[in-house]
C-alpha cells in the first residue's frame, strides 16, 4: 500500500526500522522512554512498564520485520539494532538517504545537557553595530567571570566547550581557563556589504535591502552575505557534531543561536529569526524523548539589548513584495509545506521491533526530528530542517 501510494506521487520510500531483541536495552528504554511518552502521561512507571511489555508480546504476534535477505531486498531500508548497537543499511538510492543513514548513525539517547550563549557584550554591540570582530566590552568581561562561576557550579565533568573563530567568543571562553574548540562554522551571520553598520545606517544606506530583510528575515540573504537560511545550512556539521557529543557549551552569536535553539525546539523558519537569545543568558537545553526541558539562566550581568522584534506590518499580505534582482535563494521546496520528518530514534526502540516508511519526495528536504520547549509533546511536522541541498 505504502510503496502504491509513493509511486502515485512520485516519491522514493526509505523504511526505518528499529529492532530490540536484548532484554537488559528494552527494560531500559522503556525506562527512559516509554514512561515518558503521552501514551502514559497519568501512568506510574510499573504500571507503564507493565503495559508495555505487554504491548511487546502483542506486536510480536503480527509484526513482520524487513528481510533484507529475501522478500525486501530491493528495498532501500535503515535497521536499527538495539538503539544503535549495529545499523543494517540497504539500496540506499540518493543523497537525501545517504543523509537520513548519517543522522541515524550519530544520534544517542543518553542524558546529556547543552548549554547555549552568546559571547559577552562586545564593543560593537554597544554601538549598536552588527558584524565585526570587536573585543569585549567592560561588562562582557564579567559575563565570562560569571559563566566561569556559573559552570563550576553545575558541577559538570567532562563538559566541551565550543565557540566561532571571533575575538568575542573566544575572549568569553578564554576566561574559563579550559580547554575549547573554535569553529568557523559558528561565526555570526555574514552581513556582507551591511557589516559594521548600524541598522539605522542600513536603513539610510540601502533602504531597498533593509525592507527586504524586514519582509523576509528568514530567506533574505544580504549583498555578498549570507542569510538565516545559508546560516541554518553551514551549521549543520555543528548540529550534527552535537547529536554525537555528551554535555557541551556552545558560546556563540545571537543569530547563530537562534539557528541551533530554533532545531532544538523544533521552531519554524518563521519564527526562528525572531527567537529571543539575549546576551549574558545561558540557556540550557536537556532533551528527553518526546521532548526538551529549557531553563533559560540570566547571569546577573546586565547588556544592552540587540533584539528587534518582527515588524508589525510583516504578515500582512504586501500586493508587490520587494524583490532582488540578481539573488536567488534556491528552494528545495517551498517552505510553508510542513514536510514529512522522521521521528527521533527514541520513538521507535524499545519495542520489540518496529518499521516507519519515509516517502520523499526525490526533490525534497529532509525534515530531522527536533524537541519541543516546556515538555510539550513533540509536533509531527518539521521546524528547522537539514536540508539536502548543498
Ligand atoms: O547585533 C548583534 C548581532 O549578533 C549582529 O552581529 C548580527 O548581524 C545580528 O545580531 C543578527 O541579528 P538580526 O538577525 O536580528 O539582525
Amino acid at each position: 500500500m505504502i510503496l502504491n501510494f509513493a509511486k502515485e506521487n512520485g516519491w522514493k520510500v526509505f523504511f526505518v526500522e528499529s529492532v530490540c531483541d536484548d532484554p537488559g536495552v528494552v527494560a531500559a528504554n522503556i525506562m527512559n522512554v516509554k514512561v515518558s511518552s503521552p501514551d502514559y502521561m497519568d501512568c506510574n512507571r510499573t504500571d507503564a512498564m507493565e503495559d508495555f511489555l505487554k504491548r511487546i508480546e502483542c506486536y510480536k504476534a503480527t509484526y513482520q520485520p524487513l528481510e533484507p535477505d529475501n522478500y525486501d531486498k530491493d528495498l532501500s531500508f535503515i535497521k536499527v539494532i538495539n538503539v544503535g548497537r549495529r545499523f543494517l543499511v540497504n539500496r540506499v538510492q540518493d543523497h537525501i538517504q545517504s543523509k537520513i543513514v548519517y543522522y541515524l548513525m550519530n544520534i544517542h539517547v543518553h542524558p546529556r545537557t547543552i548549554y547555549l550563549c552568546r559571547h559577552g557584550e562586545s564593543e560593537y554591540n554597544l554601538q549598536g553595530q552588527i558584524g565585526g570582530d570587536s573585543g569585549l566590552s567592560y561588562r562582557g568581561k564579567k559575563f565570562s567571570t560569571a559563566l566561569r562561576t556559573f559552570l563550576e557550579e553545575q558541577n559538570l565533568k567532562d563538559l566541551k566547550v565550543w565557540t566561532s573563530q571571533l575575538k568575542r567568543a573566544i575572549q568569553t571562553a578564554e576566561v574559563l581557563g579550559g580547554q575549547y574548540e573554535q569553529w568557523k562554522a559558528l561565526n555570526e551571520i555574514d552581513a556582507g556589504v551591511c557589516e559594521d553598520m548600524t541598522y539605522e545606517e542600513i536603513k539610510e544606506q540601502y533602504p531597498e535591502e533593509y525592507e527586504l530583510r524586514e519582509q523576509d528575515k528568514y530567506y533574505y540573504r544580504y549583498p555578498t552575505g549570507e542569510s538565516y537560511q545559508d546560516l541554518v545550512q553551514r551549521l549543520e556539521p555543528v548540529i550534527m557534531e552535537l547529536e554525537r557529543q555528551g554535555d557541551v557549551l556552545v558560546i556563540c552569536h545571537q543569530a547563530v543561536m537562534r539557528c541551533l535553539l530554533a532545531y532544538f525546539l523544533d521552531k519554524s523558519a518563521d519564527e526562528l529569526p525572531y527567537l529571543k537569545c539575549p546576551l549574558h543568558t545561558v540557556l540550557k537545553l536537556t532533551p528527553f524523548a518526546y521532548g526538551c526541558k529549557v531553563e533559560s539562566i540570566f547571569l546577573n550581568v546586565e547588556a544592552v539589548n540587540t533584539h528587534r522584534d518582527r515588524p508589525e506590518d510583516i504578515g500582512k499580505k504586501v500586493s508587490n513584495p520587494l524583490m532582488r534582482r540578481n539573488s536567488v535563494t534556491p528552494l528545495a521546496s517551498p517552505e510553508p509545506n510542513k514536510k514529512p520528518r522522521i521521528e527521533g530514534l527514541e520513538d521507535h526502540v524499545a519495542s520489540s521491533s518496529s518499521a516507519i516508511p519515509v516517502c520523499l519526495a526525490s526533490d525534497v528536504s529532509v525534515a530531522v526530528p527536533g524537541q519541543i520547549v516546556n515538555e510539550l509533546p513533540r509536533p509531527s511536522d518539521a521546524g528547522v530542517k537539514l536540508s539536502a541541498q548543498q
